[in-house]
């Protein structure tokens, strides 16, 4: 199903596409920053709740700063000083966080149309033209992104590009989760399980260190399901640092493998997230303030939990992380799933 979803200050019309399976569970995307708008998802009680947070139409994303729903690119996460070097040449990029780059710089993946290019009852699938020097990365890149819901209460994201010259890509989407349902306040008693033995050490700024730090014996560790809320304010420095969860976990193991849980109480809800990439950005929404959303709803500090999953982030500055560099016409090829059931 299509429908009109508002119109951008440039004049362009936005489309939400909505996808339903066979158990309940329904999506909406648009082609306004290829954002995910809403998930519904069954709860124990078979009824709909939606999980991510969101606005009402692309007006209220064009305003928004705080990435709901977001596609995030060329480079996801941070780079140091805005700067980087590749084949012997050194790239500027915009500043726009504590003088590093965050999440593209400028002129945001997810401030832009894509193309809905293929459509069907399951799956949409969006283009994106990324031209030579866009955000000040070098080289053209054809970039896809294919939204789709199976059968198997999965929501997969299926990333696709080809640069025609060497450069960085780290593509992730920047959802917030609430499955108490996106209006319920605080992720705070919802619990946790991460396969990760180790996190990048990060720096004031949240730039890694370049160490790989064990969670053992820490708030970080996150190997047990665990309330987001037990220990997000202990006298810990990364947590004092990132003012709560805003870091990067190092997923156990290579290849597609689960890489986190979430669950509530409330609903029954139970998420868990797969992936391809090494690492996962867990943001608990610290910055969120008083941000106006979908049907009235107004969203506040910790209402919902990012899971990014990502190359680590300032990879291009750090011998020991990998990506996210990519050479001309290698293809850029990473698939995330969030898949969902609801437990009694
Ligand atoms: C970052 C946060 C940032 C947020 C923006 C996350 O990926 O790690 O530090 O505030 O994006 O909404």
């Amino acid at each position: 199903m299509v429908c009109g979803f508002g119109t951008t200050s440039k004049g362009d019309k936005a489309k939400l596409y909505t996808m339903k399976n066979d158990n309940g569970m329904e999506i909406a995307v648009s082609d306004y920053g290829a954002a995910l708008v809403k998930l519904l998802v069954p709860d124990r009680e078979g009824k709909a709740v939606d999980v991510v947070l969101g606005y009402d139409s692309a007006e209220d994303y064009e305003k928004g700063d705080v990435y709901f729903g977001a596609t995030v690119g060329r480079v996801a996460n941070r780079i140091a000083k805005a700067s980087f070097e590749l084949n012997n040449r050194v790239y500027a990029l915009t500043a726009n966080d504590n003088g590093n780059s965050l999440h593209g710089g400028r002129n945001f993946y997810n401030k832009r149309m894509w193309e809905a290019k293929e459509i069907t009852d399951k799956s949409v699938t969006f283009a994106l033209h990324s031209p030579d020097k866009d955000q000040g990365y070098p080289g053209d890149v054809d970039i896809s992104i294919t939204y789709e819901l199976t059968e198997d209460n999965e929501v997969k994201i299926h990333y696709h590009a080809v640069p025609k010259a060497d450069t960085l890509l780290n593509l992730t989407n920047h959802s917030y989760f609430n499955l108490s349902g996106h209006a319920f306040g605080t992720v705070l008693e919802q619990e946790v399980w991460m396969n990760a033995d180790s996190f990048t050490r990060a720096d004031a700024q949240s730039i890694p260190t370049g160490e790989l730090a064990p969670v053992e014996g820490t708030p970080m560790d996150f190997r047990e399901y665990k309330a987001v809320g037990k220990e997000i304010d202990a006298d810990y420095e990364a947590l004092v640092l990132g003012q709560g969860y805003d870091h990067n976990w190092v997923i156990n193991g290579a290849g597609m493998r689960m890489a986190a849980k979430m669950r509530s109480k409330e609903t029954g809800i139970v998420m868990e997230v797969f992936t391809d990439l090494p690492g996962i950005q867990f943001y608990t929404g610290n910055f969120l303030e008083n941000e106006q959303g979908k049907q009235g709803a107004v969203y506040k500090k910790r209402h919902g939990a990012c899971f990014e999953t990502q190359y680590f982030p300032d990879a291009v500055h750090k011998e020991n992380f990998e990506g996210p560099h990519i050479k001309a016409g290698d293809i850029y090829d990473t698939v995330t799933v969030y898949r969902f059931h609801a437990e009694s």
